[in-house]
């Protein structure tokens, strides 16, 4: 575990004081979910006379709408009004980074599932009623549903983009071996718990408050205005936490947010609009598809000397954050390794599915899957074992990578060796050797998957956080930022912090609701950078009231401030307890009129990247980790189990241990998911095939890997990261790609003519068809 260095700075005093709240932090929300207590959108009371909002949406995935026919849906009794884009008063338009996307479809529809109208009835029940009652004549128009087929037919989001390092064209002339080809990773659906939804109350002075299942609620503000044709400052969009998001609430939140206010805006009442479960599976973006090709070469012993690839991503209909996702495949291409000579080109393929989204890694590891598959084939063709490839090209200190950056305080060379010394690879390789010699029904299979993560926004302007901190008369503490709870944990690490600095039991801080009006113009809670940004803001308002508090204590108790510290609720003078306490302290410093108040504003220094060039250094710092996964194949059915995943991951120090263990399950259980078996499913018409829980698989209790041990790595940990606790939220994903390649060195124990084929995820159909493929 970690060790603490002991030095005298202030920094490492206040650290040592928190270390004892550290080990012994639970997730404070943990103890209102296991109550039923916690409040989600569909738990808030609502006021007498709320309307119910249920959406139309298009049931083909292309076409021209020729005819609409609402009559019997709107002489339903209980049916109050169906809103169109005709009931727009503002701008017909949703889309974040590029306006392509309309809230309601106008004369086209472009998904299946693409929102044509709202139905606002008395209740749900009746607006759903209301919404089989309409007649819709829609022109089929062709429907493309691969990304390949985009790119044959040229339906592009916007232009290429392309990394470059070196001159692969060159150094693949020196090669001693190269080889080509091709993979595809499926998308991915987020199934948060709670689906999305928000709920819209029309205040005076034709304001209106939105309560958002939303990552984003200047998103959501900044649309409903531009929809409305009015002030943000008529806007205010609250957030309790959500029941997760995982990135599918980062953009896609909003739509809905902005029919509710729509629909109050003309009522002039309260609007409820919650998609159910079929609703949101089918009218909701997911994870990237990626279709992609690479170009590997390396030298005779094994250094990956050039490396090209391209990577066709299925955008859907519209282009959401795909730009921004297609960036950051670009700048994991390379996953953990240094390759001198890189050549990546990412396409944004406009296809008609519903707009693909952030989802957990935001488009890196559909990069990372592409290397890996890359290393696996060579290591195949040449008669070496992939971890000996992947060992010899692992990064290190100053290494630069594609996009510019030089690495620093790198530690994939050290969580690779430790995993391989802390687990014993030789007899972990040894006993899947023995097993696989042994037995002839069940094969095992081992895979090592290293990961290298960059932290920030990709967007450099992005990078900036607020937080306003109370101290109220009573001791007690109240903070608003921008961070938005999902499960990841963030409202506790912010109580850490507060208590850290005033040295005040948790219990005496409150974390107040996400709200637009308190804190404003944020970046949504996504990048695994919340707890960094937010984190950073509240400590350095934190900091600035200690100060203020600081010296009236020194006035008051006549010692000069250098002398004083906060501990345990009282005034400490020179290690001392003096008879001042926190309390009244707080009341002294009132009644000197000094603030006890503070609104901070944190923006990420040091970072840069000039998109012009495609360099810079676009990331605060790197995460890294190395897993060892383990599976059994089951060659009679084709069924797998994993027996363990051992791991070794960069916490930097982590200042919530067991929340960032959870993080890292979490993740890696998402991970191998995606990898084995969720499996999204369209038809050639768009349809959504996967549309429900009996046929759409994720991790249950009896898939996730059976033993998983994560050991932290030792390190100085970062300054960039919020108290050297580094970011924690989406790296351990890509843990999960270690998963494809254990199953697939079990099939090649078994059958040894399996020809590889890089196609996630790697179903039990799949793994049934490869173990008998002649
Ligand atoms: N953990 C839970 N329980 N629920 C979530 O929705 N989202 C993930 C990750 N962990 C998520 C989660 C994603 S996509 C991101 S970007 C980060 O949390 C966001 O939170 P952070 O920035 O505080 O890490
Ligand atoms: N990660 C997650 N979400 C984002 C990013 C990013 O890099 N950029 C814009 N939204
Ligand atoms: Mo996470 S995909 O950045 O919301």
């Amino acid at each position: 575990m970690h060790k603490q260095k002991s030095n005298n700075t202030l920094d490492s005093k206040l650290e040592a004081v928190s270390m004892s709240i550290k080990q012994s932090i639970k997730n404070m929300d943990s103890f209102t979910h296991v109550r039923g207590e916690s409040v989600y959108v569909d738990d808030i009371n609502i006021k007498q006379g709320t309307f119910h909002g249920v959406v139309f949406d298009s049931p083909k995935a292309h076409g021209k709408i020729k005819h609409i026919d609402y009559s019997k849906a709107e002489a339903l009794e209980g049916v109050e009004r169906i809103f169109t884009y005709k009931d727009i008063p503002g701008a017909n338009q949703i889309g974040g980074i590029i306006p392509d996307e309309p809230l309601f479809a106008e004369d086209e529809v472009h998904f299946w599932g693409m929102p044509i109208a709202l139905i606002v009835a008395k209740s749900e029940f009746i607006a759903r009623k209301a919404r089989a009652l309409i007649e819709i004549d829609i022109e089929e128009l062709p429907v493309i549903t691969t990304a390949k087929e985009a790119k044959a037919k040229g339906s592009f989001i916007n232009a290429p983009r392309s990394f470059s390092l070196g001159d692969s064209k060159k150094a693949f002339a020196a090669c001693a071996y190269v080889f080509k080809g091709e993979t595809f990773s499926n998308g991915q659906e987020h199934l948060y718990i709670e689906t999305q939804g928000a709920y819209a109350e029309p205040q005076e002075n034709g304001n209106i408050k939105i309560t958002s299942s939303t990552q984003g609620p200047t998103a959501v503000q900044k649309t409903i205005a531009q929809v409305l044709g009015v002030a943000m400052h008529k806007i205010e969009v609250d957030v309790t936490r959500l029941g997760g998001g995982f990135g599918g609430k980062e953009d896609q939140a909003t739509p809905w947010a902005v029919m509710a206010a729509l629909a109050s805006y003309h009522l002039n009442q309260s609007v409820k609009l919650i998609l159910n479960r079929h609703d949101d599976l089918r009218m909701t973006g997911k994870r990237h598809p990626y279709e992609s090709s690479y170009k590997i070469g390396l030298s005779k012993d094994l250094k990956i000397l050039a490396y090209e690839a391209e990577f066709l991503q299925n955008s859907g209909a519209a282009a959401d954050l795909s730009p921004a996702i297609a960036e950051r495949t670009l700048f994991h291409a390379t996953n953990s390794y240094y390759v001198p000579n890189v050549k990546t080109t990412v396409i944004s393929c406009k296809t008609n599915l519903p707009p693909n989204t952030a989802f957990r890694g935001f488009g890196g590891p559909q990069g990372m899957f592409v290397i890996e598959s890359a290393i696996a084939r060579a290591a195949s063709e040449i008669g070496v074992s992939s971890r000996q490839i992947q060992e010899v090209n692992l990064l290190d200190e100053n290494d630069t990578f594609s996009y510019g950056q030089i690495a620093k305080k790198v530690e994939a060379k050290n969580t690779w060796n430790s995993a391989k010394s802390i687990f014993n690879l030789e007899t972990l390789e040894r006993n899947v050797k023995e097993f696989n010699e042994a037995n002839s029904t069940f094969k095992k299979g081992l895979a090592l998957m290293p990961i290298t993560f960059g932290i920030s926004f990709t967007n450099t302007p992005m990078n900036h956080a607020r937080a306003l901190v109370h101290v109220y008369l009573d001791g007690s503490i109240g903070i608003s930022t921008a961070a938005v709870e999902m499960g990841q944990g963030v409202n506790t690490k912010m109580m850490q912090i507060a208590s850290d600095v005033f040295s005040v039991p948790i219990e005496k801080i409150k974390i107040e609701t996400t709200n637009t009006t308190r804190v404003a113009n944020t970046s949504p809670s996504a990048a695994s950078s919340t707890a960094d940004l937010n984190g950073k803001a509240t400590l350095m308002a934190c900091n600035t009231l200690l100060e203020r508090l600081v010296k009236v204590a020194s006035e008051d108790l006549n010692v000069s401030v250098e002398d004083i510290k906060l501990k345990a609720e009282f005034v400490y003078i020179n290690e001392k307890k003096s008879e001042l306490s926190w309390t009244d302290l707080v009341s002294k410093t009132m009644l000197k009129r000094v603030a006890l108040t503070e609104n901070a504003h944190y923006a990420t220094p040091e970072i840069h990247f000039d998109k012009t060039k495609e360099k810079g250094h676009p990331f605060a710092y790197h995460v890294y980790g190395t897993a060892i996964i383990t599976t059994t194949v089951d060659c009679t059915r084709g069924t797998y189990e994993f027996d363990s995943v051992k791991i070794v991951h960069d916490y930097g120090k982590s200042m919530s241990e067991g929340i960032d263990l959870g993080q890292v399950e979490g993740a890696l259980a998402q991970g191998i998911g995606w990898m084995t078996m969720e499996e999204i499913a369209y038809n050639d018409e768009g349809r959504l095939l996967s549309n429900a829980l009996s046929t759409y698989k994720i991790p249950d209790i009896f898939s996730v890997p059976k033993y998983v041990e994560v050991i932290p790595v030792e390190t100085d940990g970062n300054d960039m990261a919020i108290l050297k606790s580094k970011a924690v939220g989406e790296p351990p994903l890509m843990y999960g790609i270690g998963a494809y390649f254990a199953l697939q060195n079990a099939i090649k124990a078994f059958n040894t003519k399996h020809q590889l084929k890089f196609h996630a995820p790697m179903t039990p159909e799949k793994v049934l068809m490869s173990l008998y493929e002649k």
